[in-house]
């Protein structure tokens, strides 16, 4: 069994197998409706309990399919609902847990809950988003990048705008499948060191460029999110704003990438705040492709927590 808690936790080889996986199981899904049972049904029996202590759409739901496209149940339960959200601990929590499900994705704030539960969990943990790293959520993304271009090693990925936990997973990411990434965005949101270093530890070129037109030039693909992440105080959504407003992903700014650049967000997104619709609907945009292949890419990190 094994937990699926960051990027840079997994095995990089493991890591690879879960999207050859991920693109296998979903060439096998055209055409079926999207409720039919896959040919292979490793989830057969298996209960697994989906926690949330904030507000999720894809995460919610692509976790859900797929697990019953699996063959498998699930319980949706929200975190504030729960004696979790009352003063029980989290390791009696996942004590409790794992003598009934075979299984536990949590979305969470303070990522210690996420790591307690895994320590005191005896079934596998998987980290649907805590305030420091979003992994399902670039797996995905990694698995939508090789769809359209190939292979991600060696290509250039711009972060734009706050360098904030989808930012810290792209990190990871960039450490454990071997691409380079630039962030550009203002000092005050810049992502933290410790993920920067980890890339750069795996041979990755990090750069930090203030300049988002610097920045762009030679990118193969440019990112975006949010510039107000749940965790983030609602009072500070005006200073933020106008901190970020420099780096909003519009069509100029992608005209200084390669012609071929790919744009992603992994929505929610504000339309016309850290990206325009015209590049957000646009011909280079995969943001709907990114948001189907998080059903896929799960699918199979869940295959691989269960040793399958
Ligand atoms: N991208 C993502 O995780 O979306 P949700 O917040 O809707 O789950
Ligand atoms: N950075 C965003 C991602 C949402 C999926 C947040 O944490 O709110």
């Amino acid at each position: 069994m094994n937990h699926f808690l960051d990027i840079h936790k997994t095995d990089a080889a493991d890591l690879r197998s879960i999207i050859d996986q991920a693109a296998k199981t979903k060439a096998a899904r055209v055409g079926q409706p999207k409720a039919a049972l896959d040919d292979e049904q490793p989830l057969k029996d298996r209960m697994v309990a989906l926690i949330f202590e904030k507000p999720s759409t894809r995460t919610r739901v692509s976790f859900d399919v797929g697990v019953r496209q699996m063959g498998g149940q699930t319980m949706v339960l929200s975190g504030k609902d729960m004696q979790l959200g009352h003063g029980e601990t989290i390791a009696d929590t996942a004590r409790v847990l794992s003598r009934y499900v075979d299984m536990i994705m949590i979305r969470t704030f303070d990522e210690t809950v996420l790591t307690e539960m895994a320590e005191y969990a005896s079934v596998p943990v998987i980290n649907g988003l805590t305030d420091r790293t979003h992994p399902c959520q670039i797996m995905a993304d990694v698995l939508t990048y090789e769809e359209h271009r190939g292979p991600i090693k060696g290509k250039k990925v711009v972060w734009t705008g706050d360098g904030n936990n989808v930012c810290a997973s792209f990190l990871h990411a960039a450490g454990q499948f071997g691409f380079d990434l630039t962030f550009t965005g203002p000092s005050q949101l810049d992502p933290e060191e410790e993920f920067m270093g980890f890339a750069r530890q795996q041979g990755s070129t990090i750069q930090v460029e203030r300049d988002a037109f610097k920045a762009v030039e030679g990118a193969d693909l440019v990112v975006a999110d949010t510039w107000v992440s749940m965790h983030d105080a609602q009072s500070a959504k005006e200073r933020r704003h106008n901190m970020l407003r420099p780096y909003q992903v519009n069509a100029e700014l992608m005209s200084h990438a390669k012609p071929d650049a790919l744009f992603m967000h992994c929505l929610p997104a504000h339309r016309e705040e850290e990206a325009t619709s015209e590049v957000m609907d646009g011909p280079n945009s995969v943001i709907f492709d990114e948001a189907e292949n998080r059903l896929h890419a799960q699918k199979a990190i869940m295959r691989w927590c269960l040793g399958n």
